[in-house]
């Protein structure tokens, strides 16, 4: 049994933490939660105990023996109490972008590079929410024809930017102003997803693209991406266009997808089955359908790859990596 922290316990990925952990069964001695002072005091529910949040503070976490940390604080605090938590022997999986691309750090999604986490110095990254949900049937296809070139075109809901962008979409229906977006996001699509670089990319694409990279071991493959904010509560949409090195039979690459864990096909256009953002909220599998040739190059293939981004993109994979820690004797 394990003593296990969050760190964000009130925010929306915080949450979803405390769910999947009960869900799973987590083998749990004690639970601590964690926030920032605001809500240092008031209590949140895990199975049948309510548990008290207290402030992230050295004071409050060094006694504690803790094993796992999951974090989902944003990048500063990340930068700050990650060091701290492994400093006292914890094993921290970050959310946040803080770390993802540091040397010293694997990038990990379970069924797509588990060998990864057998070299972390107390932090491992949980990667972006649309790149995690794209990994599975990248590596499928990686793996098995090789690939030259990925074209993301990402179609994201609002609870990957918080509490705050399901507000905007909430409130925004009401015909109320916008807080957290620069424009209302109800009846609209914002090609913008975090901060906008020199090189005209988003924050949000760069991570899209060099993450893949990492994840998969290749740092030769060509990607760029187009990350749009769209007026969805939740599960994140992706057009994946991709060209592979070698010639296919889409039923073989069918059949691989059918056999990939963690990867659901769903798609019959007959009976008009395709994944939509509404089926695939609350569910763990990433799910994949209009699986078809994209004629206008050699070796083209389109994917349309829809996922729960607070479960598999966020939480649930942070769970599942310290899963794979237990399973592996850490
Ligand atoms: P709090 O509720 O006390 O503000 P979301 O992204 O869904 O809005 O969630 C952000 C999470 O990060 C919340 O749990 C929030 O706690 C937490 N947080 C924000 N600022 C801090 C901070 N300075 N120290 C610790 N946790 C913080």
């Amino acid at each position: 049994m394990y003593n296990v922290a969050i760190v964000g316990a009130t925010g929306n990925v915080g949450r979803k933490f405390l769910e999947i952990l009960e869900e799973r069964n987590f083998p749990i001695k004690t639970l601590y939660l964690f926030a920032s002072k605001r809500s240092a005091g008031s209590k949140l529910k895990f199975k049948e105990n309510e548990i008290l949040v207290e402030e992230t503070l050295e004071k409050n976490i060094k006694n504690k023996k803790i094993d796992f940390a999951l974090f989902s604080a944003g990048g500063d605090i990340s930068l700050k109490f990650s060091p701290i938590f492994a400093s006292y022997g914890a094993i921290v999986i970050d959310n946040s972008s803080a770390f993802r691309m540091d040397k010293n750090v694997p990038l990990v999604v379970p069924e797509v590079n588990p060998e990864d986490i057998t070299w972390h110095n107390g932090i491992i990254a949980n990667p972006n929410c649309s790149t995690i949900q794209a990994m599975i049937p990248l590596k499928v296809l990686l793996e098995n024809y090789g690939i030259k070139r990925i074209v993301y075109s990402t179609y994201q809901a609002v609870s990957g930017a918080g509490m705050q962008g399901i507000a905007d979409l909430e409130n925004g229906i009401k015909g109320l102003a916008p807080k957290k977006f620069p424009y209302p996001i109800a009846g609209n699509c914002l090609p913008h997803i975090d901060v906008f670089l020199d090189n005209g990319y988003t924050k949000e694409e760069i991570k899209m693209i060099k993450e893949t990279k990492k994840i998969l071991h290749n740092s030769n493959l060509k990607i760029t991406a187009t990350a749009v904010r769209v007026p969805v509560l939740n599960s994140h949409s992706e057009s994946i266009n991709v060209e592979l090195e070698k010639p296919y039979e889409l039923n073989d690459i069918i059949n691989l997808f059918i056999n990939a864990k963690g990867l659901t096909v769903y798609d019959n256009i007959n009976e008009l089955e395709y994944p939509t953002a509404l089926m695939a909220s609350g569910k763990d599998d990433v799910f994949i359908g209009r699986i078809r040739r994209d004629f206008s190059t050699d070796n083209g293939l389109n994917l349309w790859v829809v996922a729960d981004n607070i479960r598999k993109g966020a939480a649930l994979n942070a769970v599942q990596i310290a899963e794979l820690l237990i399973r592996s004797d850490m």
